[in-house]
Parts: structure tokens; C-alpha cells; sequence
């Protein structure tokens, strides 16, 4: 059976966690896997996230099974988080899913159910699996120009072009804010404009939003999501809960689907529900047990958005002055567009020999196609890793 299996090939960002922790060096430093990590070096459980944990210790009765939605009262809270008090919530039906992951997976199987042969347009580059998942899902997908290699910052001209040849049948895939891998979000001007595209030619909106709150806060970064889900007909939404509550390996997100009424999202969710039971039947219960403690209870609320605000403003600060160091250093504001990226990534510019230079010779990891996570620095690094980008830019 297993004989016609070829060798697996391996994850490139797994495989340089392997790297990273075979080096004996003293001064590396890990910007490759995408988890935040605090000064110390640290990826923490959240106060907030400590505290429902014990307060579901004492409460918890049983471990019986969820169902198949998962908790209904966690869903609501994801769909107010991220759609807040919108005008659409009564046509919004929502499903817990093991992680963001899980709920990419769902609702690319609910497209190819409801629409065979859709085509899923990604930006380029994006997600590393965004591609593997839609695929194995069943569906095509096609890329649009984002990133400018030249500025650093989204083609926003370049990607309506490319976006205004997606047909009816088609669905957009968006990042909800801090685009992964390279930092450059859309500004609200071009979520207008993909909106209006939307409402032009019929294609339906799909976003992905894995990092709420890192970018301008919570409410900012679902500006451009809240304002799509009021202008279009149907919009398809994943949420994580990985980064936002650290809730990685509990492995917590929620798939939303709008539709054009309140019984078509029924029958979406109906849809939603059987395919859950033919893959994993039920998600996982301790990660949304969390979230759904902390988002209903005005205490705990206040402490993790406040944990949030912290996260955020770290990472800001390190972007801010990595920046200062690299305009000191090389003497040129090549790199200021470090400081206008958001949430946890940033794409350098720098080939895959330039990174593999940067590993070999400063024991600094970060992924071959550039891409550098931010939270990953701990602030006394910054020297260091400032001087060895300058002189590999030299
Ligand atoms: C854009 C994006 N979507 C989805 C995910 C998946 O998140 P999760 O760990 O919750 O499955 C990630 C994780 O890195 C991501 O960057």
C-alpha cells in the first residue's frame, strides 16, 4: 500500500525550528515560525486565558462531547468580534473549528459542495497554506498581484486590475489585517475598492482574519471586513484564535458564513455541519471553553484587551526601532517601510541566499522568502540583527 508513497519533502518553516534549536550558538535568534514571543524570549499563557482556565477547573462538570457547531455561545462572541454590531448579523451563521486552519478547510469544502469548480483567488504571496488547504478542498486557485518587491508596500492599482477579471463564480480571498507573510495590509480606500469590484462583477469575498488586534487594535483592524460584510450579498470569514488569546496548540478558530438571508446561512451552516461530522465530527472544546469565558465576562474582557494592547504595542516599538538602528547603521531609509508593516511579519526584500547568509553567518533565522517575524526580537537583539541586515545589504 505504502510502497508508491514518495519521501515526504520538508516543511520549510518547520524544519528551521529543527535548525535553530541544532545551533549552539549563543547570540541566535529565531524570527522564523510565526508565534509571539515576549522580550524574553517567550511565548506566555495570557492572564486572562490562566484565569478562565482555572475558573472552567472549578466549574467544568463533564467532558462530554460539544456538538457538532462546537459552543454556540463561542460563536456568537467570534462573530461579534469580528463583525461587531453589524446591520448583517441575522444573516451570519458561524461554526467553532479547530483553529483557523480548520476553518479554512471547512469553508473551502462548503465551496466546493455549493459550487463545484470554483476558482479561489490568493494574494501573491500568501499564507503558505492557504494553497494546499483550497486545493485539497477541491477547488482552483489563481493569484493576484499584492506586493510590491519595489516599495514594499501593497500594488493596489496591480491588484484591482488582476482582481477585476475575477468572474461571478469566483471567490476573493482577503487577509483580515497583518498579511502573512509581508506585513503590507490593504489600506480602507482599496477595501472599498475590492468591495465595489465585488458588487460589480459578482464575486464573492472570502476573509481570512488570523490576527486581530495586532495590527491598530481590535476594532481597527475588522474596519475592512466590517465594512465588505455590509456592502456585499455573501461573504465567507475565518477567524483564529491562535494569536490573539495564544491559544495555539488548543487549536480554536471559528468559519462564518453570510449569506443573502437568514435561511440561506442556515443552510449553509446545515451544509457546514455534516462536513464537520464527515472530518473531525466534532471540534476540540478547551480552547473555545476559554475565549467564550473571557469574551463574557466584562473582567476577564478588560484584562486580555488590555494583554492585547501590550502585544501589540511590543511589536510596534521593535518595528520602530529596527528601523532607527538600520537608518543609523546603513544610513538610508531603505527599511523605513518596516515600520508601516503590521501585526507580526515583515517581508525583507532579501533573497533566499541573502536569508541563508544571514542564518549561516548570524545565526539569525528567519523563512527563504524573506519573511522575518517581529515578535520574534527581543529587544537588546536589535543591534545586532540591524548590523547584520546592513551588511548583507551591502
Ligand atoms: C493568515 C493565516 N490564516 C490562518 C492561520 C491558521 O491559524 P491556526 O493556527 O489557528 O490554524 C494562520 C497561521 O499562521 C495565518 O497566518
Amino acid at each position: 500500500m505504502f510502497s508508491q508513497l514518495p519521501t515526504p519533502q520538508t516543511d520549510s518553516i518547520l524544519s528551521l525550528s529543527t535548525l535553530y534549536r541544532a545551533d549552539n550558538r549563543q547570540d541566535k535568534v529565531d524570527l522564523g515560525i510565526g508565534v509571539y514571543r515576549n522580550n524574553q524570549g517567550q511565548t506566555p499563557i495570557m492572564q486572562a486565558v490562566k484565569t478562565a482556565q482555572m475558573q472552567l477547573a472549578e466549574e467544568q462538570q463533564t467532558k462530554v462531547y460539544v456538538g457538532l457547531a462546537g459552543c454556540e455561545e463561542f460563536n456568537q462572541c467570534m462573530v461579534d468580534l469580528v463583525l461587531g454590531e453589524s446591520p448583517v448579523l441575522d444573516r451570519v451563521s458561524a461554526i467553532q473549528t479547530p483553529g483557523g486552519s480548520g476553518a479554512l478547510r471547512m469553508l473551502g469544502d462548503l465551496m466546493n459542495v455549493a459550487q463545484p469548480g470554483t476558482t479561489i483567488w490568493l494574494s501573491n504571496p500568501s499564507y503558505v497554506n492557504h494553497k494546499p488547504v483550497m486545493e485539497a478542498a477541491g477547488l482552483n486557485v489563481k493569484y493576484y498581484s499584492y506586493f510590491s518587491p519595489t516599495t514594499k508596500q501593497v500594488d493596489v492599482d496591480k491588484m484591482l486590475r488582476d482582481l477585476a477579471t475575477a468572474g461571478s463564480k469566483d471567490v476573493v480571498l482577503v487577509h483580515g489585517c497583518c498579511h502573512n507573510p509581508t506585513g503590507a495590509d490593504i489600506d480602507f480606500n482599496a477595501w472599498q475598492a475590492i468591495t465595489a469590484l465585488a458588487q460589480k462583477n459578482g464575486f464573492t469575498p472570502f476573509v481570512d482574519i488570523a490576527y486581530q488586534g495586532f495590527g491598530d487594535g481590535l476594532i481597527e483592524d475588522a474596519l475592512g471586513v466590517r465594512y465588505m460584510a455590509e456592502n456585499v450579498e455573501e461573504m465567507l470569514i475565518s477567524a483564529s484564535c491562535s494569536k490573539n488569546f495564544g491559544l495555539y496548540r488548543e487549536r480554536t478558530g471559528a468559519a462564518m458564513v453570510m449569506a443573502k438571508n437568514n435561511t440561506e446561512a442556515n443552510n449553509a451552516k446545515g451544509k457546514l455541519l455534516q462536513l464537520a461530522r464527515s472530518t473531525y465530527t466534532m471540534p476540540p472544546d478547551h480552547g473555545a471553553a476559554i475565549v467564550r469565558t473571557i469574551l463574557t465576562n466584562d473582567q476577564l474582557t478588560k484584562i486580555w484587551k488590555q494583554e492585547l494592547i501590550e502585544m501589540q504595542q511590543r511589536m510596534q516599538r521593535i518595528r520602530t526601532s529596527l528601523c532607527t538602528e538600520l537608518r543609523t547603521t546603513l544610513k538610508s531609509n531603505h527599511f523605513d517601510f518596516i515600520q508601516a508593516h503590521k501585526g507580526m511579519f515583515t517581508l525583507i526584500g532579501f533573497s533566499a541566499e541573502q536569508m541563508i547568509r544571514l542564518r549561516e553567518e548570524y545565526a539569525i533565522y528567519g523563512v527563504e522568502d524573506g519573511r522575518i517575524n517581529i515578535a520574534g526580537l527581543a529587544e537588546q537583539q536589535i543591534p545586532y540583527v540591524a548590523n547584520a541586515i546592513a551588511n548583507i545589504t551591502e
